[in-house]
């Protein structure tokens, strides 16, 4: 399949580079690819950025059958443009696809058509430090039509938009609280997935924390809602004694490409890594014997994000000193300079566009 590029006629002024915040700015142009049964995919395109013309009855508007990725391309020392380990968006995007009932598409093509449109628009790529190019692959069902299946019909598109740091905090620890009032996800559902309604499913929990004081919400398991699962967009680090824990993939929690380049990074320098269930109390516990080092987060927007303080019902715990920890700053310092292609990438992470 041949990709169409339209050039837009007029091109956006582009923003301030230090004052990149998140998914806020979108480029001059995106990629747009349909679905029919009929056809499977086709008429693969990059156009001008624009809006979506849809019906008031589409069905992903009603059911939310819909699904996304979220990468990053960045520009490198030399000037030019690198993905972080783009293969792994796309197969996740499969793995999302199947679960929604949405037709697979060519991971090898979807990269392929992606790095054109990267080519159309590295105009867009900032080179600020702890800048770059936010890449939102989506994928929604659009047959006109309000009965509850599978649509017939799909369009695929990327758009693209500058960034800065996800949270207002920078690399600065946040304050994250525990919910034992809601839940996210459960087994068998569909919190493995990067789909929409997992997201409105945490908006209201995220609020009282946000109104709490609180910058995001870390989810415990919807069954006992004893283990610790995820926080709202990254997966969650502890550090206890010498040990690196994670909660293992259960089913119900994103299987995260950062979270996964920490555990073998970690395995890499010789530490104990393990990724098994950890319930909250035993990291209260941990605080309380004075084990807990460190807990951060991972993902693609947030990269690594230091937690300062925890609240779990009426306890509040402070997280080391409050303040970034040493491995929290060794695995943010290590990822960034291998997205950034300031030190060798040592696994073969790293895509040139
Ligand atoms: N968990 C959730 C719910 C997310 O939205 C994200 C972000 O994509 C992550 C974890 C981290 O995943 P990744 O490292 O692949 O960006
Ligand atoms: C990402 O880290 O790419 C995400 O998708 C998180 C969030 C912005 C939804």
């Amino acid at each position: 399949m041949q990709v169409t590029i339209k050039k837009a006629e007029q091109l956006k002024a582009k923003p301030d580079e230090n004052k990149l915040g998140f998914g806020t700015i979108f480029t001059d142009h995106m990629f747009n690819m349909d679905y029919s049964v009929e056809k499977g995919w086709h008429n693969p395109r990059i156009e001008p950025y624009a809006p979506l013309v849809m019906e008031p009855s589409t069905m992903v508007l009603h059911y939310g059958q819909g699904v996304f990725e979220g990468m990053k391309a960045y520009r490198n020392q030399q000037g030019g443009v690198q993905l972080f380990r783009p293969q792994e968006n796309f197969r996740r995007l499969n793995t999302s696809n199947r679960k929604l009932c949405i037709p697979e598409i060519d991971e090898t093509f979807a990269l392929k058509a992606l790095k054109q449109l990267l080519t159309v628009e590295m105009d867009w790529i900032p080179s600020a430090p702890g800048t770059s190019l936010y890449v939102r692959p989506t994928i929604i069902a659009t047959d006109p039509f309000l009965g509850v299946r599978a649509s017939f019909t799909y369009r695929f598109f990327i758009i693209l938009s500058p960034v800065g740091a996800y949270y207002a905090e920078g690399f600065n620890p946040v304050k994250i609280m525990v919910t034992k009032e809601h839940v996210r996800a459960v087994r068998g559902g569909v919190g493995d997935t990067k789909t929409m309604g997992n997201y409105a499913a945490s908006l209201l929990a995220g609020d009282k924390a946000h109104k709490a004081g609180y910058t995001q919400v870390l989810w415990l398991d919807g069954v006992e809602q004893k283990y610790v699962e995820e926080v709202g967009a990254m997966n969650i680090f502890f550090v206890i004694g010498d040990e690196l824990i994670t909660p293992m993939l259960s089913g119900s929690i994103l299987p995260g490409i950062t979270r996964d380049s920490v555990l073998e990074l970690g395995r890499s320098w010789g530490m104990k890594v393990s990724e098994r269930k950890i319930s909250i109390d035993d990291v209260i516990d941990a605080h309380t014997s004075g084990q807990l080092k460190e807990i951060f987060g991972s993902g693609t927007a947030a990269v690594i994000s230091p937690v300062g303080e925890l609240k779990y019902e009426d306890t509040v715990i402070t997280v080391g000193d409050g303040r970034v920890g040493p491995l929290a700053h060794k695995f943010f310092q290590t990822i960034q300079e291998i997205q950034y292609g300031t030190i060798e990438d040592p696994s073969g992470w790293v895509e040139a566009v």
